[in-house]
């Protein structure tokens, strides 16, 4: 069959690793590599939009990401507020719709309010929905659904999975088709643990600065190459 006739995955989530030592390989502050970082975040939304992916989610800080150094964290925390201040208008134009996911309570009003901004100036676009995974973690992910089923009443026999996945973070997304990770570590890292259940994963060397187009189609073709059969036996 051509590559042509495969359709691409209808969601493909990323962990954007080895910012840190793509910096520290060319005796720069980490914090630059996340800068870099930023800038590849940009062309890979629109690789996917290009290729007709419908939903993307990148993790961009996580519930452990605290732990860094204050520079870094405070560097994270201000790429937020310059990456909106950048580029939410032209996202908004170009259709993509702007979803954060994640404990928004312990982030400070500045970058609660960007992105606040970005959700609402985007919420009634239909292209691409980019999902942004900001202080989250899969188990916190988790855990605040079945708090929300909790406060919603629901008895212990009506907490299913279809009553959880529908108060889970990305309850706005079907479950991610293609998993991929750059920088080389091969672990999920508490990203998405509920919804990754029947993803494909893709680990590459690359880190996630030098990675591009051409990287994306070798994921992608990585994600054709595979069986899926979710648990199930070939047709
Ligand atoms: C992991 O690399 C990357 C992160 C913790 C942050 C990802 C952030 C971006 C790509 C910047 C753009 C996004 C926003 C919205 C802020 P690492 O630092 O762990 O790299 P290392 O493993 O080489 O140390």
């Amino acid at each position: 069959m051509a590559d042509t006739a495969l359709a691409v995955p209808r969601h493909i989530a990323i962990v954007m690793d080895g910012n840190g030592r793509w910096a520290k390989k060319r005796l720069m502050p980490r914090v630059v590599g996340h800068k870099v970082g930023m800038e590849t975040v940009v062309k890979v939304i629109d690789d996917c939009a290009r290729r007709g992916v419908q939903y993307l989610t990148l993790y961009a800080f996580s519930s452990e990401n605290w732990k860094r150094p204050d520079e870094e964290v405070s560097g994270l925390m201000n790429l937020v507020l310059l990456g909106v201040s950048s580029y939410l208008r032209r996202f908004a134009k170009d259709g993509y719709r702007i979803k954060v996911i994640g404990e928004r309570s312990a982030v400070s009003e500045k970058v609660r309010a960007a992105w606040q901004e970005a959700e609402d100036l985007t919420a009634a676009n239909t292209g691409l929905t980019i999902s942004v995974a900001f202080n989250y973690g899969g188990r916190w992910d988790i855990a605040q659904a079945c708090r929300a089923a909790m406060r919603d009443g629901l008895a212990p026999d009506e907490i299913t999975e279809d009553a959880l996945s529908a108060r889970m973070a990305l309850a706005h997304a079907p479950d991610p088709d293609l998993f991929i990770r750059t920088g080389g570590e091969l672990r999920v890292s508490n990203f998405l643990l509920w919804q990754l259940a029947y993803a494909e994963f893709y680990f590459t060397d690359c880190l996630w600065p030098d990675f591009d187009a051409a990287q994306l189609d070798t994921a992608i073709a990585a994600f054709h190459a595979r069986d899926r059969r979710y648990g199930g036996v070939k047709a």
